[in-house]
């Protein structure tokens, strides 16, 4: 079924069954697309959003950092995936930019794998950063980002939060949030594209993230102010931004032991040929080791899943 019916039912607040879709059809891709909608006299309507997002309001919770770094936040209401929109719009804008979406309709992270996020219910946000001209991604940066989140969700009183290699956050063992790091370049500038995925409500399909037990913000310490969360998580991501280095510090290093998800565990890498053993780590350069048949291999890239003894 067409996206239109989404950006239909968003700009209007409400959907009538037609000759081509049945109330039946529509309610069943509403639900599959994670927007949740009431029936009445025949109609679908939008459930009322709990907690919208407002771009003023962000900005002026973060009127300090705003002072010192001067940015602009946006709000959109349905875009296909705000990485995907940046990458086109930081080519002209000035930056640093930061889009926020009620709703994605292609939300993706690291190797295609999709975003599932429910309209008004989550954070969907990515930041246009520019970087030092001719900047090259390392693949610590990712993890910089990471232990950066892990700091925010502890901020906000979430006890057990974990880091995975090399671009995820769990919480006891469930994920909660995902990272996508970008890099474009137009007409001299090296600009950063970050984007960062959070469950906040609770919700259906905070149960099944790509296919990974996962949890929300809500569902931990009961906050869904939609507009505190995301200040929080982008005044330090700012704050990280400024100070961001291709190489992780003795400090990075040693978090990154203490909240590490994958520590002591079995693991398999999916890359030309799937590799079998057992996780010993990172190096300052963001890459996993791996200690498989004797030899321990350094891991830059590469789909993860545990081995259960
Ligand atoms: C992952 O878990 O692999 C990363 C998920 C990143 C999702 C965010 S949501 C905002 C931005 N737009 C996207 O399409 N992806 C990122």
């Amino acid at each position: 079924m067409p996206n239109a019916l989404i950006k239909r039912l968003i700009e209007q607040q409400y959907i009538e069954p037609s000759a081509e879709f049945s109330i039946a059809q529509l309610r069943s891709h509403f639900h599959e697309n994670g927007i949740s909608v009431d029936e009445s006299n025949g109609k679908i309507f939008l459930k009322k959003i709990k907690s919208p997002l407002v771009p003023e309001i962000i900005e002026s919770l973060l009127s300090t950092i705003r002072n010192e770094i001067p940015f602009t936040v946006e709000v959109l209401q349905l875009i296909e995936s705000t990485n995907n929109y940046l990458k086109i719009e930081a080519k002209t804008a000035e930056l640093p930019l930061i889009s926020l979406a009620e709703h994605q309709t292609n939300g993706h992270g690291r190797r295609g794998n999709s975003w599932i996020s429910s309209y008004g219910e989550d954070i969907c946000c990515s930041l246009a950063w520019e970087m030092p001209s001719g900047y090259q991604l390392s693949g610590a940066e990712s993890l910089i980002i990471a232990l950066t989140l892990a700091g925010s969700f502890e901020k906000m009183g979430i006890e057990g939060v974990q880091v995975k290699w090399p671009n995820d956050i769990y919480v006891k063992g469930k994920k909660i949030s995902g990272i996508l790091l970008e890099q474009i370049y137009s007409e001299g500038r090296a600009v950063l594209i970050l984007g960062i995925g959070i469950n906040v409500v609770d919700h259906f399909k905070a149960s099944n993230q790509a296919g990974f037990s996962a949890t929300s913000i809500e569902n931990e310490i009961n906050l869904y102010d939609r507009n505190k969360i995301a200040a929080l998580v982008i005044e330090d991501m700012l704050k990280t931004l400024k100070t961001i280095s291709p190489a992780l510090d003795n400090h990075s290093m040693a978090r990154w032991g203490e909240l590490d998800y994958l520590r002591g565990k079995s693991i398999a890498i999916n890359q030309i040929t799937l590799l079998k053993g057992k996780y010993l780590g990172i190096d300052k350069n963001g890459r996993l080791l791996l200690k498989c048949e004797g030899e321990i291999k350094l891991i830059s890239s590469g789909h993860i899943t545990e081995i259960h003894p």
